[in-house]
């Protein structure tokens, strides 16, 4: 019977054939551990010299390490491993013998593994984390499909900026000026007008000169948009679909929580609602946590938001930003315009901010004013205009961004581990 790791629970006490890899070994005189590994998981098979044939046996004690084989054995319970299972293995059929493979089990260098990314994801805790990531998609799909929303895939060319034109990467479209997607918000503010409840999840691209933990140049964000629902109703869409992913990665990812040595006692915390301040009492926490030099009106940095992360022990929301640091689009406050409808969430155990969010202008006059002083002209942005002339209502929406959930949900310290390969300000390779 063929079949993979993840199934061989299935088949206890019996024999199945896997085709899998070799991760590692270790063998004595008369018995040979091998670590597997298929891609579904990872099991030990033991070899002992006495129940295979000395073909078998010598096989099992030269393999190298990344070589492929079909093997075949016994499936027993093992409460040693975590799996639980182990594969008392009768016969190997070597398909490929790997040489010199250059990740070893010793320490490397974060540019040596990076450099050698299309190998190093073959290894355990970077497998861990892509199935995080997996199941963070997975659930995000699961929470949006469950509650009505209609997912819509918005363009990656574009002839308009979202987020202000900086950070823009530009390239030829035939002989029109065109941009990467910083995202997808705008198309999806069109969406929500026709669909009600939108959703995408898609590529984005940052030409930031950023080289931080936190910063990629090619990110993924899951931007849901949504009409008739203002600020205050979409920070409660947000709690409840943050605290759906931590719960389903914790409920379906036991193990590979278990492989990062991940703290799950603070995952298990993550339950809306979750605590709100503005932005000015943040202004007032951070002066008193001894950050003298911040004014109001300056954004915060990373620093800023790990310290008022310190203060609860669940995301918290900063609303209310002034209005000069945040997009063109965001509404004001009414009776308040210098500060916006808006909030970040910023992550626990400092992972920062992973979700940008405001109720949009639905005030066609308002919108025209702020296109002035954003220096929006030219025919990219009539379109987004006219949702304002034909029919518009109170909207809000936001973006998660996934790579920074997966680093907080997975615990590790940098982005570039969070992404199968991670474009950064140096790194295009592999
Ligand atoms: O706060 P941002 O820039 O918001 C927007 O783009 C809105 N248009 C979203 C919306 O309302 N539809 O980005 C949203 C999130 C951030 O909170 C962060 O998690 C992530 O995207 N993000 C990045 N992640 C990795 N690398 C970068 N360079 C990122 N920039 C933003
Ligand atoms: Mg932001």
């Amino acid at each position: 019977m063929k079949t993979t790791i993840v199934q061989t629970p299935v088949y206890k006490d019996q024999t199945v054939t896997i085709g899998a890899w070799l991760s590692n070994k270790r063998s004595s005189g008369k018995i040979a551990f091998l670590q597997l590994r298929d891609g579904t998981g990872f099991i030990q098979g033991v070899v002992v010299k006495n129940d295979v044939s000395e073909e078998t046996f010598q096989l099992a004690k030269n393999m190298t390490q990344e070589s492929s084989m079909y093997i075949t054995g016994k499936i027993v319970e093992d409460t040693r491993s975590p799996f639980g299972f182990e594969m008392q293995v009768s016969d190997i059929e070597l398909i490929h013998q790997a040489s010199d493979y250059p990740i070893t089990p010793k320490e490397h260098g974060t540019e040596f593994l990076m450099d050698h990314r299309h190998l190093w994801l073959r290894s355990k805790k970077q497998h861990a984390v892509m199935k995080i990531r997996n199941e963070i998609i997975r659930s995000t799909y699961q929470f949006f499909n469950d509650n009505g929303y209609v997912k819509i895939d918005p363009p990656i060319l574009t002839g308009s900026s979202a987020e202000g034109t900086t950070e823009l990467f530009h390239t030829k479209y035939f002989d029109e000026e065109a941009y990467l997607s910083q995202s997808g918000q705008l198309y999806m503010e069109a969406a929500a007008m026709a669909f009600g409840k939108v959703f995408s999840f898609g590529p984005t691209f940052r030409a930031e000169k950023s080289k931080t933990r936190r910063h990629l140049i090619e990110f993924w964000m899951i931007e849901p948009e949504i009409a008739f629902v203002n600020h205050e109703e979409s920070l409660e869409i947000q709690e409840q679909y943050v605290s759906f992913v931590v719960q389903s990665v914790l409920d379906n990812c036991k193990l590979e929580l278990d492989v990062l040595e991940r703290d799950t006692t603070k995952l298990e915390k993550i339950k809306a609602p979750f605590p709100r301040i503005s932005y000015d009492e943040a202004v007032d926490l951070l002066k008193e946590k001894g950050f003298d030099d911040i004014e109001w009106g300056e954004d915060f940095g990373a620093p800023h938001e790990t310290a008022i992360a310190e203060s609860f022990d669940k995301p918290v929301f900063i609303t209310n930003y002034p209005a000069e640091i945040k997009a063109f689009y965001m509404k004001p406050v009414p009776g308040r315009p210098e500060v916006v409808l808006c909030a970040d969430m910023i992550a626990p155990e400092g992972y920062g901010e992973i979700i940008g969010g405001s109720q949009r202008i639905d005030d066609l006059e308002l919108m025209e004013e702020r296109y002035e002083q954003h220096g929006l002209t030219g025919p990219a942005y009539k379109w987004y205009l006219e949702l304002r002339k034909f029919g518009s209502v109170p909207h809000s929406g936001f973006g998660l961004g996934l790579e920074r959930t997966v680093a907080w949900l997975s615990g590790v310290d940098h982005v570039r581990e969070t992404i199968p390969f991670p474009r950064l300000l140096n790194r295009l390779y592999p």
